[in-house]
């Protein structure tokens, strides 16, 4: 590793020269910026879904989702306290619309993820169609696409959000407008965007639409579906066990440009093997018990807890009790866009 030069007085003197010229020495500096491996503030963390819901249901009594225009808690990671960040380049928070609640349109160049946690039959708009959400849904709400959520029914519902601010903040490139209207108008029918785009088929005349995908909801019941003929053939990878990644159907990349987005099952009693890749991911239980190592660390997890993994830790997952499903996101779509993703397999 580079030695760092010693601190002679003179050397000290110019340091201090220069300093008020707005410049430094890079040679003071270089072993911080650039490191043999990843280092990061961001830490293993875990969040009980319990003490989640429970802080929730008090703030839904602080305040409107109206109020608020988004009532939600947001996840730090410990080790990046203050920056409203799960990871260095990803926020997540837990959002909750009360029965017969709006949260009002807006549209802001940030991308979202919603992943249903708990409830049944809250709905999200996004540009002109409503999706009705359930558990284990997956809904995304591409950059700058007017989106706004609702609750019709009489239970509370919880869910998690994943947005790219970190990265858009570092970027210098976040910008927001609220809709004249609570609501957007509905110009087209529920399940318009599955029908067009969900069916192994395509708009005969269709050409690129950008860069995220055109369905926004990826209901749980067909990715469980999926997961369980994939678990029963025994193919499992020795360090994902059964792996997905959710995609955009036009293009067969990940479905939106800034966030990975995967669904997983281990099957009962799997073990994983060691496994390190350099995107810090976000993980969403949905199904199970089991335990996850995070470096030198086990997290222990159940259903609708919600786990980090930084950069370059060693995962080993578990499954203590029967078969577990994991919903994660992480920035490996941007990473592997800049040729920077990398992964390692085993104990190394
Ligand atoms: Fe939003």
């Amino acid at each position: 590793m580079h030695q760092v030069p010693a601190e002679t007085s003179e050397r000290k003197a110019f340091y201090a020269r220069i300093d008020k010229q707005n410049m430094t020495a890079l040679w003071t500096v270089m072993n911080t910026l650039i490191t043999p491996e990843p280092r990061s503030q961001c830490a293993a963390a875990l969040w009980r879904f319990e003490d989640i819901r429970a802080a929730m249901l008090e703030a839904g009594a602080l305040i409107t989702a109206k109020e608020a225009e988004r009532r939600v808690l947001v996840l730090e990671n410990p080790g990046l306290r203050g920056q409203s960040k799960i990871t260095t380049s990803l926020y997540a928070g837990v959002q909750l619309v009360m029965p017969h609640e709006v949260a009002p349109a807006h549209r802001h160049s940030q991308s979202a993820l919603r992943f249903v946690i708990e409830g049944e039959g809250a709905f999200t708009s996004v540009d002109g169609e409503r999706t009705y959400m359930s558990p284990g849904d997956f809904v995304i709400t591409p950059s700058m696409t007017w989106h706004d959520h609702g609750n019709d029914t009489d239970a509370p519902m919880f869910w998690l959000d994943g947005l790219d601010i970190p990265l858009v903040q570092f970027l210098d490139a976040s910008f927001i407008e609220r809709h004249p209207d609570e609501q957007q108008p509905i110009t087209k029918a529920e399940g318009h965007s599955a029908a067009q785009f969900g069916a192994n088929l395509l708009p005969v005349d269709l050409r690129s639409n950008g860069t995220a995908s055109p369905i926004f909801n990826y209901p749980y019941a067909r990715t469980r579906e999926a997961l369980d003929r994939l678990g029963r053939s025994g193919d499992w990878d020795q360090c994902h066990g059964v792996k997905l990644r959710y995609t955009n159907p036009v293009t067969g990349d990940h479905a939106m440009p800034t966030m990975a987005t995967f669904i997983q099952l281990l099957p009962a009693k799997f073990k994983s093997s060691p496994y390190r890749s350099t995107d810090a991911t976000v993980f969403s239980v949905v199904e199970g018990r089991g335990r996850t190592r995070v470096g030198d660390e086990w997290l222990d997890w159940g259903p609708k807890d919600i786990f980090v993994a930084p950069s370059w830790h060693v995962l080993v997952h578990e499954a203590l009790e029967g078969e577990c499903v994991l919903f994660s996101f992480s920035d490996r779509v941007v990473q592997e866009k800049l040729g920077i993703w990398r992964e390692r397999r085993g104990n190394a």
